[in-house]
């Protein structure tokens, strides 16, 4: 039985993909700021799936506490065979862009926090030689814009660690898997504006699962969204830095 660690449990879009890996008979793990929140979903997820789940807490940004967190989750499963990593943060751009404790805040949420628990994943993966990682980025990522440069350089500089780390990673069997992910409608999109191109956070799951079936090292999600981005860092940064999307 596959053992599968979910990091942001109460995302829905990490909800869809629990309920996928539980479906198909993994044992879960599913850890959220709020363990009672956790546990709910646990609860939801066992009677939905018929699978056992356990619940737990983490923080992203207490990173002293990470080792303890990890090895007690793996105790708990009884082994590791995959994490999927899914929290992340971008409610407060604006502020972020002026502020800079509000900056270095997102960026210890989306990436110092991803790039620490990452690091203590990827070394139990590379001794056991074989698992998979699965980071949810985003097209954000691909290219600073002035409507979220905060949150996208925290995504971009997530998506070149996770590149990094499959290099490393690259002479085991260990998947390591970045997911592109464009705009989904969950509440971190909820009340924005200028959001394009919206699907489902199912949906979202579904082709995130799928993508990890077929053992896709960087997948778009959707896929026009490779299209899209590739026509963006196709514009000269003299013309890119007055566009206001
Ligand atoms: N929605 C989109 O359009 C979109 C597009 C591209 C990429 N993404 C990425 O998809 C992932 C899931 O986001 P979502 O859209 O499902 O939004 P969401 O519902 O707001 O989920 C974000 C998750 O991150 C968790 N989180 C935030 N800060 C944390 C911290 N310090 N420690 C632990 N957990 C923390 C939240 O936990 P709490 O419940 O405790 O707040 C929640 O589980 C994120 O990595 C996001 O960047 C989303």
């Amino acid at each position: 039985m596959l053992k599968v660690l979910v990091l942001g449990a109460t995302s829905p879009i990490a909800r869809g993909l629990a309920m996928r890996f539980a479906t198909d008979g993994a044992r879960l793990y599913l850890a959220a700021r709020d363990p009672h929140e956790a546990r709910r979903i646990a609860d939801d997820l066992e009677v939905r799936a018929g699978t056992p789940a356990l619940a737990g807490a983490f923080d992203a940004e207490d990173f002293s506490s990470h080792e303890d967190f990890l090895r007690n989750a793996v105790g708990e499963l009884g082994g590791l065979d995959g994490v999927i990593v899914c929290f992340g943060a971008h409610a407060e751009e604006e502020r972020a862009q002026v502020e800079p404790h509000v900056a270095v805040a997102e960026i210890a949420q989306n990436f110092t926090g991803a790039v620490s628990l990452i690091t203590l994943v990827g070394r139990h993966m590379e001794a056991q030689g074989t698992g998979f990682i699965i980071v949810i980025g985003s097209v954000a990522g691909e290219r600073g814009r002035a409507r979220n440069y905060v949150y996208g350089s925290s995504k971009g500089a997530l998506q070149l660690f996770t590149q990094g780390l499959r290099g490393r990673l690259a002479k085991t069997a260990v998947h390591v898997m970045t997911v592109k992910l464009g705009t989904v409608d969950t509440r971190m999109t909820w009340g924005r504006e200028g959001v394009l191109l919206s699907i489902s956070p199912e949906r979202a799951a579904d082709m995130i699962y799928r993508a990890y079936r077929r053992k896709s090292e960087v997948v778009y999600v959707p896929r026009r969204w490779r299209f899209i981005m590739g026509g963006v860092r196709l514009i000269p940064e003299r013309q890119f830095k007055h566009l206001s999307f």
